[in-house]
């Protein structure tokens, strides 16, 4: 097979990449190494910037994102049995941000690509990306019991934090950067109405809780639990008895409960590869960077870095110009650091540290007050959540 961008991964950073290239006349391969089922089915996050929402429009991807999409006008953090709302229009002159879950992005890029757009093949697992450094690199894949090789001129890794691409950088070409937390988060998924318009961020004694959402009656609530934890070792009434304990105020304020879904942990960590660009070989979205979820920026983040490669490769394309890829890595890396810095801001603010002392606690607690004190800090907080301008 031949073409001119292959895309290895078919999650949201290359399906919204194929959509980008087929419009601009571009032809591309994605590669999948799941089945469309299970990616259609995977739980994933679901807080979109006004950048994000932009790109999918661009892409013509926005139309049912636009009907059922939630929009939010901020966040409540919650703390000492308070709660604050932090403004973002007000804060950030106009700016919301839109609940939209992963999934539906996944489910409605992937009938647009298998309607009119290139070539989408599932059960396509690439085992290496060879020759990276040439002008024809190869993408050496399975599919259907056989192996079989796909050559470009270009290659996007979008296969996320275990895909392949990044082995194809030789020793010495790359570094990474990681940081683990001592804790990770149970998530559930619950047939409930949401118990307010936002999501919660609230941090207490007994660790961290975030209320969010997926639709009018389908509410998505997480706890911190330490590493390790067993989702097994938690029935639902012992998680609706440490949600309401976590999220309790001095006022009026209750839980909705109701029967839940599904129950997952995950781990949080900050990864960053560098650099993103090795050759002919561009990775975008997880597989170069991933970060706690806190900051809800690991969708945003693949998105952005796609709005990037999808304008130098349309820039190429037209004119013959180079400069926007070659710069690729460097201006993407500039947003990755923030969105970094930023989810491990709010990592640590909002998280019990399980060696924590009394002064630990009494940092957050000050760093938590300046938010709600000073108009300053809370607009530092909601330009990072709503998100930093594009690079291009
Ligand atoms: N060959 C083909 N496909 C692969 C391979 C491989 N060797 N390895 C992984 N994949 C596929 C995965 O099955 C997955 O569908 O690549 C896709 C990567 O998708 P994601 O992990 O969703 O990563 P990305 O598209 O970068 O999306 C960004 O935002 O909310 C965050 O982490 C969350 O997934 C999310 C991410
Ligand atoms: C979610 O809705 O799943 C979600 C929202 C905000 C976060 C993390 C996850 O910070």
């Amino acid at each position: 097979m031949r073409t001119t961008v292959g895309i290895i991964g078919g999650g949201p950073a290359g399906l919204l990449l194929a959509r980008l290239l087929h419009r601009a006349g571009i032809d591309c391969v994605v590669l999948e190494a799941r089945t469309r089922e299970y990616v259609e089915q995977r739980q994933r996050a679901g807080m979109l910037e006004q950048g994000t929402v932009d790109a999918l429009r661009e892409a013509g991807a926005a139309e049912r994102l636009e009907r059922e999409g939630l929009v939010h006008q901020g966040i409540e953090l919650r703390f000492e049995r308070e709660r604050h709302h932090i403004d973002f229009p007000a804060l950030t002159g106009g700016r919301t941000v839109t609940i939209y879950a992963q999934t539906e992005i996944v489910k409605d890029l992937v009938a647009l690509q298998l309607a009119d757009g290139p070539p989408l093949l599932y059960e396509a697992e690439a085992l290496a990306v060879e020759k990276p450094e040439s002008a024809t690199p190869v993408v050496r894949f399975r599919h259907e019991g056989r192996e079989r090789t796909l050559t470009c001129d270009w290659v996007a890794g979008c296969d996320g934090y275990h895909g392949v691409s990044r082995d194809a950088f030789p020793a010495g070409t790359a570094r990474s950067y990681a940081h683990d937390y001592p804790y990770s988060w149970l998530g559930v998924l619950a047939e409930v109405a949401p118990s307010g318009d936002e999501l919660i961020y609230a941090r207490g004694e007994r660790g961290f809780a975030l209320h969010s959402m997926r639709s009018p009656t389908v509410s998505r609530l997480y706890l911190q639990v330490p590493n390790g934890t067993d989702p097994d070792d938690w029935p639902d009434d012992r998680i609706w008895d440490e949600l309401a304990a976590r999220f309790a105020i001095d006022g009026d304020w209750t839980l909705h409960r109701g029967p839940i879904m599904s129950k997952s942990v995950t781990t949080m960590r900050s990864y960053v590869h560098e650099p993103m660009r090795h050759g002919r070989l561009l990775l975008a979205g997880d597989a170069a960077h991933i970060v706690p979820p806190t900051g809800a920026k690991g969708l945003n983040l693949a998105v952005s870095d796609v709005r990037v490669l999808a304008r130098g490769l349309t820039r190429l394309h037209r004119t013959g110009d180079t400069q926007l890829l070659d710069r690729y890595s460097e201006l993407c890396l500039q947003r990755v650091w923030q969105a970094t810095r930023f989810s491990d801001d709010m990592t640590k603010m909002l998280h019990a540290q399980p060696d924590g002392d009394a002064f630990d606690h009494r940092m957050q607690l000050a760093r938590l007050r300046r938010i709600t004190a000073s108009r300053h800090a809370a607009a530092e907080l909601a330009t990072n959540y709503a998100g930093l301008p594009l690079p291009v």
